[in-house]
């Protein structure tokens, strides 16, 4: 049976998962649609991640995809985060805010994080993915006997040989274009920066699983591109992020929707890791500041926290605004009538 088979999907289109930007009703219209919906559970612990589970599963019985964060635990290097800290200060004061005296780790790795493993293997949700890494191979062991198909991000031949090592079902091939946090296993390696089109004809020449390609797909020509490229199906997330049921707030969708969509960049200041967001005030503060930012989650914990400030001011151009180079092709409307729309134009491709 093809994977495509197994998900019972009539349309080769995967909602991507977006931690903090997905949410149930979104999976939920995605799956009813013929798609494979997706809850971002990355940033959640097992308590909410259980309820997001729960709640899709009240909307539709269809399968749908529950992704995870597998990255390496951060360091808390007090030197650098002070320097980082002292490096937002101003920004902090010109919304009235004092930054935080100390960075947290906002979220745990799947990697460890036991509860969530117990989690999973008792809801058995149909499809788990990774992001940033690989579980160990008891956690895979585990999750495939629990009958959970599993995928994982790669954006290298590299990182796909190792996914397909790790006994991974199938591969979402992430370009370059992608946005929000690139999947690359080490932030601080070197990075090929390959684009969708050539990662994924290399790996779905070169992988023996199904390769899913991920990045600026916006339409139903891209979708038909990543399918004559050898991809059983595409990965769309900043197609979906202006759909009302999404969790993106007025100013994220503002900006999408306008000029500020013509813009993106690749950012760690952020988050610490890698990610391609709208250019805003944020992304320029941070190509302004030559010290690095600290690791990923817990530079995070400085940016949430900047953001807060500004928007408690009225000023929107602090936020996490994840989003891929195709983000001026983005179209507001539900997902449903998105789905409908990416689907007539799909068949309509000659
Ligand atoms: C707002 C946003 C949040 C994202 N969060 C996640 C996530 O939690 N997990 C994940 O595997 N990928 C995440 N991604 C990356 C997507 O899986 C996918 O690679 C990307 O959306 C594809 O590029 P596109 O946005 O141009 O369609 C996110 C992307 C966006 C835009």
């Amino acid at each position: 049976m093809t994977l495509t088979d197994r998900l019972a999907l009539t349309v080769p289109i995967f909602q991507a998962p977006m931690a903090g930007v997905s949410t149930p009703a979104l999976a939920a219209a995605v799956c009813e649609a013929g798609g494979l919906g997706a809850l971002g559970l990355g940033s959640s612990n097992a308590e909410t991640a259980r309820t997001m589970i729960r709640e899709t599963r009240e909307r539709t019985t269809r399968p749908f995809n529950v992704n995870l964060f597998v990255h390496a635990d951060p360091a808390e290097d007090w030197p650098r985060e002070t320097a980082w800290l002292k490096a937002l200060g101003h920004s902090f004061a010109e919304a009235g805010a004092e930054p935080p005296d100390a960075l947290r780790t906002i979220y745990r790795s799947f990697a460890h994080d036991d509860a969530m493993l117990a989690m999973l293997l008792d809801e058995k949700p149909a499809v788990v993915s990774f992001h940033f890494g690989l579980p160990d191979a008891g956690r895979i062991t585990a999750l495939h006997e629990a009958g959970c198909l599993l995928l994982a991000t790669a954006t290298s031949p590299d990182e796909a040989r190792a996914a397909e090592r790790a006994g991974i079902d199938a591969i979402v091939a992430q370009g370059f274009e992608a946005g929000g946090h690139r999947g690359i296993f080490d932030p601080d390696g070197h990075d090929e920066q390959l684009g969708t089109l050539a990662l994924t004809r290399l790996l779905a020449s070169r992988c023996s699983v199904p390769v899913i390609a991920a990045g600026g797909i916006m339409d139903g020509a891209g979708i038909r591109a990543a399918l004559d490229l050898g991809a059983i199906a595409a990965q769309l997330g900043t197609a979906f992020i202006a759909c009302p049921e999404s969790a993106a707030d007025d100013g994220y969708r503002a900006a999408l929707t306008g000029e500020a969509a013509e813009h993106t960049i690749m950012t760690r200041a952020i988050s610490g890791r890698p990610a391609r967001a709208l250019a805003n005030r944020f992304t320029r503060l941070g190509s302004s500041i030559d010290v690095p930012p600290p690791d990923y989650p817990r530079a995070y914990d400085a940016g949430k926290a900047l953001n807060a400030a500004h928007k408690a001011k009225g000023e929107a151009g602090f936020g996490a605004q994840w989003a891929g180079q195709g983000a001026p092709l983005i179209r507001a409307m539900p997902a449903s009538e998105l789905m409908a729309q990416l689907r007539r134009e799909l068949h309509d491709v000659r």
